[in-house]
């Protein structure tokens, strides 16, 4: 059936001086269809508004919309009106010319950010990739009351906020949580919400580090956080990671002076270690000394399968140094790109206001609800749930492995986090591998686009979160198949 009737009045050129009513009006309406400008479906006004609308004779608007009718363009039933028939748009003739100056520009001089270059993910998500929570598994329908109850209450997150660091009831829940689960040191008024870590990452970077300025970052380490140092123009120095984590002495032989550092100290990015309270304490040692910060990113931090949680590395700090991220990307979903940032007093209002030159703050409705969902006790319940189920997988993903992959890859003793490490036994790089597992539709992240002064380390990313058990099994065959 017809929708509903479309007003179309603004998009009908004016008639140039020769040109006959009728024709004008025919062309008019016929490129409005032909351009998608008048959707399938979309009904038009009766002859008689028409004809009111554009001072036209009613006799002029029937005969026009006949030829249409004859056309094929349009369907006129006594008693239904006149609507829009779905027609084949000829193909656009693309100009041949060459973009503008401006367009040149910008096509000449982008480059991809190194880590992507021949990526060859596809478009739909596969097993192994990383980043991927158990979205199915999340309680979709709880979310979904919670967001049309706050939507019927609309004054209740519509008021403009006054505090630009976000809604403050989702504020005091987060710093709830992050104290209890995390051992963080904080209070609501040094959170700000952000659109998640990578915003973060790129906030604090233009805030912290001038160009030339030099920071370290985990070798290997986490790309998106070179992504936003490089685009201060900063100075990445890189500090190498071992069993223990990032390799403090290394850092202060190379570089003893750099503004800060930048570390994943709960599930470092991507070898998977958890830094140790030495390497912590000398960490916070080193910045207290050298005036730096300390960017902790808390990324993969919740889910720990063995051992006791280890607390964030702000927790042992007594001299503001520690700034913490983290992000609802993987404990619910990354679709959400709600985040927050822990700062010290005096960086609140500096932080705030860069922010505010960007993007002003995140949804209020969006912070309204994940409020809700965090005090009514759903995400505490929907973690405990997922920590048995990613508990599970890693199991299948480990036994799998011992099944289908000896002597081809070695998935490392990881107990936490929703992707595990796999070192090549095979006698290839990490890009063979992934290039050959991708050909088998299998999507394991080469470890050395994760490198940035080290060599190879010959290992692959697999995650598990986002897969059954069946789609990790049958991914586990194929990848031995790509390997062998
Ligand atoms: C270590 C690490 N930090 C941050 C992010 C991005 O987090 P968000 O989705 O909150 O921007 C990722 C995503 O892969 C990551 O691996």
């Amino acid at each position: 059936m017809p929708k509903a009737v479309s007003s179309f009045e603004r998009t009908l050129k004016s008639r140039t001086r020769h040109q006959a009513l009728t024709n004008w009006l025919y062309g008019e309406l016929r490129s409005a269809i032909l351009e998608g400008r008048l959707a399938a479906g979309a009904r038009l006004p009766s002859s008689r508004d028409f004809a009111r609308q554009y001072g036209l004779s009613r006799g002029t608007v029937v005969s026009v919309l006949e030829r249409l009718q004859a056309d094929g363009y349009v369907t006129s039933r006594v008693g239904f009106g006149t609507w829009v028939n779905r027609v084949e748009a000829p193909r656009p003739v693309r100009q041949a010319t060459t973009p503008p100056a401006y367009v040149h520009r910008v096509i000449s001089t982008y480059k991809r950010p190194q880590p992507w270059v021949d990526l060859a993910f596809a478009k739909g998500v596969r097993p192994f990739r990383i980043g991927v929570p158990g979205i199915n598994e999340f309680p979709s329908e709880v979310w979904g009351r919670i967001a049309a109850s706050r939507a019927r209450n609309f004054r209740s997150w519509l008021k403009k906020e006054a505090d630009r660091r976000g809604y403050r009831p989702l504020r005091e829940a987060i710093a709830e949580y992050l104290r209890t689960s995390r051992g963080v040191r904080c209070a609501a008024e040094q959170i700000v919400i952000v659109s998640g870590i990578q915003q973060a990452l790129d906030l604090l970077a233009r805030l912290l580090l001038k160009r030339g300025d030099r920071i370290w970052m985990e070798d290997p380490g986490y790309f998106g956080a070179g992504i936003a140092f490089d685009n201060a123009r900063a100075r990445i120095v890189a500090v190498a990671v071992d069993h223990e984590g990032l390799s403090v002495s290394a850092g202060i032989r190379i570089s003893p002076n750099a503004k800060g550092a930048y570390v994943t100290p709960a599930h470092q990015f991507p070898l998977c270690v958890t830094m140790s309270l030495e390497r912590r304490l000398a960490l916070l040692s080193w910045a207290a000394r050298a005036g730096a910060f300390v960017i902790e990113d808390d990324y993969d931090s919740e889910y720990r399968f063995e051992g006791a949680p280890v607390p964030a590395l702000q927790s042992l700090d007594n001299h503001s140094s520690v700034i913490f991220i983290g992000s609802f990307s993987k404990t619910l979903f990354p679709a959400l790109r709600v985040g927050y940032v822990i700062l010290p007093d005096p960086l609140i209002d500096p932080f705030v206001s860069l922010r505010y030159r960007t993007d002003f703050r995140n949804s209020s409705f969006d912070q309204a609800v994940l409020c809700d969902f965090i005090v009514d006790g759903h995400f505490a319940r929907h973690l405990r749930r997922m920590r048995n189920l990613y508990a599970e997988r890693l199991a299948t993903l480990m036994e799998g492995a011992k099944q289908h992959l000896g002597g081809l890859l070695e998935i490392s003793n990881v107990r936490a986090g929703l992707y595990t490490i796999g070192y090549l036994k095979n006698e290839m790089t990490s890009r063979q591998a992934e290039k050959l597992a991708a050909a088998q539709g299998i999507e394991v992240l080469a470890v050395d686009r994760c490198t940035l002064r080290r060599p190879d380390p010959k290992a692959l990313l697999l995650g598990f979160g986002g897969f059954d058990e069946l789609a990790i099994r049958q991914g586990l065959i194929r990848l031995a198949k790509s390997l062998s």
